[in-house]
């Protein structure tokens, strides 16, 4: 049974300490048990609200957010501008009615055709990263006729079961077995393996940047060569910007660091600014003509392509623009790239590598072991990190775009901090 409650606000009806409570119990009892377990190890608090780069918990201390929602907040916490345009469209319409053109949908799809590079220039909107690679793998099979989808190890795509069959990840993929077929994994920048996976394949789908396997940034010309290989092959390239894209990398899309253009590109995280869930693909026209030219509705979302979603990425699109965040993105990653390097320096029993570019930065550890030690322990001095979801012993930083350099400043702060901690702590792990 469960207990009735009256007055659990979201803000201040209960005690903080209630509050943490009853989310905590909520969480062990009817979400994810182990994980609630883990977190409460790890020294999660209760979030409560944010803005900017900081959240808030419920006993009203403050976190800089270098978690960023795994690379969600692009613009901060609730932008102004975003949320203005958000609250509005509320009051006009929330969600599309489907059976009839809707004006904000349609700015937001011409919009990405502007500022994606090349040729790309139809979108489909979904409401998820993994539903935009779904819709991505679908059409790459539908427009060539083909079924083979060449991945790379260590990718990370989604975790719906055609995404998931292409992320790179046996961790994840082995419990659900036999998954969508045939799939190809191949080594993440190795261009040789690709040439030979890419016989008869539909697709490479490949992320311009490795996020949850670690941050790895590929030589430069990789992208390049897999365009070549892949239209040698007459298979599709799909750029997997799902974290990369809009101005994390310091680029608009992080393809463009090789200035090459993708036959579908995928976008989810930032796309709306961190207010409402997006995801989309932008493809060339005539592999949507090839796909669903005569059958335009094998492909569709109830729920993408919202009113109220489209309001918040063109209001995304234009902070982005107007803020000259792409620029910061650069600055602050470069800042933050050379701190955490330099700070990493004195831990050479603990860190590895540090390695990013723009504001995607990866602190590789010598043992998994560290890691559980040095996100709760800067957690405690106030910066929230992440560790990588196929590589756990990278901890990831990716704060918004928005981010000062004071505040990259404090974070190093604390990084140097936990790592001395987890050093003292844990003495030498090994490698
Ligand atoms: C590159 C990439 N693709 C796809 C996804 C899946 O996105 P979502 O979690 O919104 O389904 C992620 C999520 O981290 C990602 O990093």
């Amino acid at each position: 049974m469960i207990e009735e409650r009256t007055g659990a606000g979201r803000d201040g009806a209960l005690s903080p300490q209630a509050l943490y409570d009853e989310t905590y119990e909520n969480y062990k009892r009817f979400i994810n048990p182990p994980l609630a377990r883990l977190m409460k190890l790890s020294g999660s608090p209760v979030e409560v609200r944010a803005s900017g780069t900081t959240i808030f918990d419920h006993d009203g201390k403050a976190y800089l957010d270098f978690a960023g929602g795994y690379g969600v907040f692009t613009l901060g916490h609730a932008h102004p501008r975003v949320v203005a345009a958000v609250k509005s469209q509320l009051d006009a319409m929330a969600l599309s009615g489907k059976t009839m053109f809707d004006p904000l949908v349609g700015r937001l799809a011409r919009k990405l055709a502007e500022l994606t590079p090349g040729d790309l220039s139809i979108s489909f909107f979904a409401n998820s990263g993994t539903e935009a690679v779904e819709g991505a793998l679908k059409l790459a099979r539908a427009a060539t006729g083909r079924a083979k989808i060449v991945a790379a190890h260590d990718g990370f795509h989604g975790k719906t079961l055609g995404a998931l069959s292409a992320s790179g990840s046996p961790e994840y993929r082995l419990p659900f077995a036999p998954l969508v077929a045939p799939v190809e994994h191949v080594p993440y920048g190795d261009t040789s393996a690709l040439a030979v996976a890419l016989v008869d394949a539909a697709a490479f789908i490949v992320e311009p940047v490795q996020g949850e396997g670690g941050v790895n940034v590929p030589a430069p010309g990789y992208l390049a060569q897999a365009r070549a290989l892949c239209d040698a092959a007459g298979a599709l390239l799909i750029a997997d910007e799902v974290q990369t894209g809009l101005g994390r990398c310091g680029y608009w899309f992080a393809c463009e660091r090789d200035g090459v253009v993708p036959d579908i590109l995928v976008l989810a995280k930032g796309l709306s600014g961190g207010v409402m869930p997006i995801g989309a693909y932008i493809a060339r026209p005539e592999l949507w003509d090839a796909a669903y030219g005569r059958s335009p509705l094998l492909h569709t979302s109830t729920f993408g392509g919202s009113p109220l979603a489209a309001a918040a990425a063109l209001a995304a699109l234009e902070v982005l623009h107007d803020e000259d965040l792409i620029a910061n993105a650069r600055a602050r990653g470069a800042q933050l790239l050379r701190g955490a390097q330099r700070v990493a320096q004195a831990f050479p029993s603990v860190v590895r590598e540090v390695r990013g570019l723009g504001l995607l930065v990866g602190v590789e550890l010598r043992a998994e072991g560290y890691a559980g030690t040095i996100v709760p322990e800067m957690l405690k001095r106030g910066v929230t990190a992440a560790w990588t979801l196929n590589r756990r012993r990278v901890i990831r930083l990716e704060p918004p775009l928005t981010v000062r350099a004071s505040e990259v400043e404090r974070a190093l702060d604390a990084l140097q901090a936990a790592l001395g901690a987890a050093y003292d702590k844990l003495g030498f792990l090994g490698d």
